[in-house]
């Protein structure tokens, strides 16, 4: 199935799914703008995490109801976990968010490395798959690369990556897509030149997630990481590490020491169970969005539908604020080169500062964000940092033609 000749998504339907997206402001009806910064969650994720805290809410491991009820819902989280990241139920750990995870993933395997060994991060990516490096760079004498944007048009510069791959590598870092521009960059072929190298492929899937199919293994990622609260769940982190690195890194545990699944190994104290029950749920949101045999294949299919439509929103934006003198977007602007890129659009519009632009669209009830949204490194390469960074307007695939046209129209105006 190819994104153009999938069934479209139904809107009114699913869109009526979500209780937030009928709230107006000022009389206007809002349009969540902000989605790649958190995403609004449909009334059966609401449900599910009222369900448990007014039914099941227990510890795990005990001989009653509502303790095998928790032990039930903790089961389900990972077999969702595996099936939305192509990973298997013992690969999963949960934790608060990405960066709390991927500080504590990098902790653990920056014990197994020696003082000159090398880790590559980029400028695409957010710092919370930058900053955990450089931490355990200072501590354990580690030396960190970073591979460069490409001139022009905000993708990474994969031969300038290839080119700082070595035999001292141990980690490539990268993003599966940036939360500021929007640029996918190509993630088998990073991860095949990773691993030439004999280093672990290391992604942060957490703009991608709801845009994109995560697939660990066909992609050939070592861990992957993501966050619930992007793709209509609650707020939640989770990482998908192969097992055997997971069964292996040196873990801080509270005794006795129970390391089973392996990635549990990496989950510390109580878990929000509550936001497990959510995650469950938000995960059979997306797969009812497709058709198939198996809750796999119905997010195959779903995804296809969405890239589908987030594709053709992507065009209607980039023609859309293209038009508009004064506004000079960052990214991918080639409506032919859609695919590359999710529809988050990064501007800034001449006589405004981001932050008095977004505040203006925010009035009018489009929520947008301005600044850095902490991918500091991509900010700071296209000359924005000191600057106020930029506006992001980001879809999602309930965010409908009519929305991007008022954003349009409102920018237009701001002029
Ligand atoms: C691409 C990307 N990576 C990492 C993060 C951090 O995720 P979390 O808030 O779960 O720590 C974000 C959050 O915006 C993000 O967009």
């Amino acid at each position: 199935m190819t994104a153009t000749t999938v069934s479209p998504l139904d809107l009114t339907a699913l869109r009526g799914r979500f209780p937030a997206l009928s709230r107006t402001i000022a009389g206007q009806p809002a349009a969540y703008l902000d989605g790649p910064g958190g995403s609004q969650v449909p009334a059966e994720v609401i449900d599910a995490i009222g369900d448990y805290l007014r039914g099941s809410n227990a510890n795990l491991g005990g001989p009653f109801a509502t303790s095998e009820e928790s032990d039930a819902i903790y089961d389900a989280a990972r077999a969702a976990a595996a099936d939305f990241t192509g990973s298997a139920p013992d690969e999963i750990a949960f934790g608060a968010n990405m960066t709390t995870l991927n500080f504590q993933l990098a902790h653990a395997v920056a014990r197994t490395l020696r003082a000159g060994d090398e880790i590559v991060v980029t400028e695409l990516d957010h710092d919370g798959n930058v900053a955990p490096w450089l931490r355990v760079a200072a501590d354990h004498g580690l030396v960190v690369r970073t591979a460069p944007l490409a001139a022009g048009d905000a993708t990474l510069d994969l031969d300038a990556l290839e080119a700082l791959l070595g035999e001292r590598t141990r980690v490539v870092a990268f993003t599966l897509a940036s939360n500021a521009v929007g640029s996918k960059p190509d993630a088998r072929r990073i991860a095949a030149a990773a691993h030439r190298v004999g280093a672990l492929a290391w992604a942060d899937a957490v703009h991608y997630a709801p845009h994109g199919r995560i697939d660990r293994a066909a992609l050939g990622l070592d861990v992957v990481l993501c966050s619930p609260y992007k793709f209509f769940g609650p707020h939640l982190g989770l990482a998908a590490i192969r097992r055997d690195l997971a069964e292996t890194w040196p873990a801080d545990r509270v005794r006795p020491a129970d390391e089973t699944p392996a990635g549990h190994r990496f989950e510390t104290g109580t878990q929000s169970h509550e936001a497990l029950a959510g995650f469950v749920a938000a995960v059979g949101y997306l797969a009812s969005l497709g058709d198939g045999a198996t809750r796999s294949d119905r997010l195959d299919s779903a995804y296809a539908r969405i890239a589908a439509h987030e594709e053709a929103l992507s065009v209607q934006a980039l023609q859309g604020l293209a038009a508009i003198d004064g506004v000079q977007l960052y990214g991918i602007t080639d409506a032919a080169r859609v695919a590359e890129r999710t529809p988050t659009f990064a501007f800034t519009v001449a006589g405004h500062t981001p932050r008095d632009a977004a505040a203006e669209l925010g009035r009018q009830g489009i929520f947008v964000w301005d600044g850095n949204y902490y991918a500091l490194n991509a900010i700071t390469a296209l000359g924005l940092e000191s600057r106020g960074g930029a506006v992001r307007a980001g879809f999602l695939h309930y965010t409908t033609p009519g929305e991007v046209e008022r954003l349009c129209e409102a920018v237009a105006a701001l002029r």
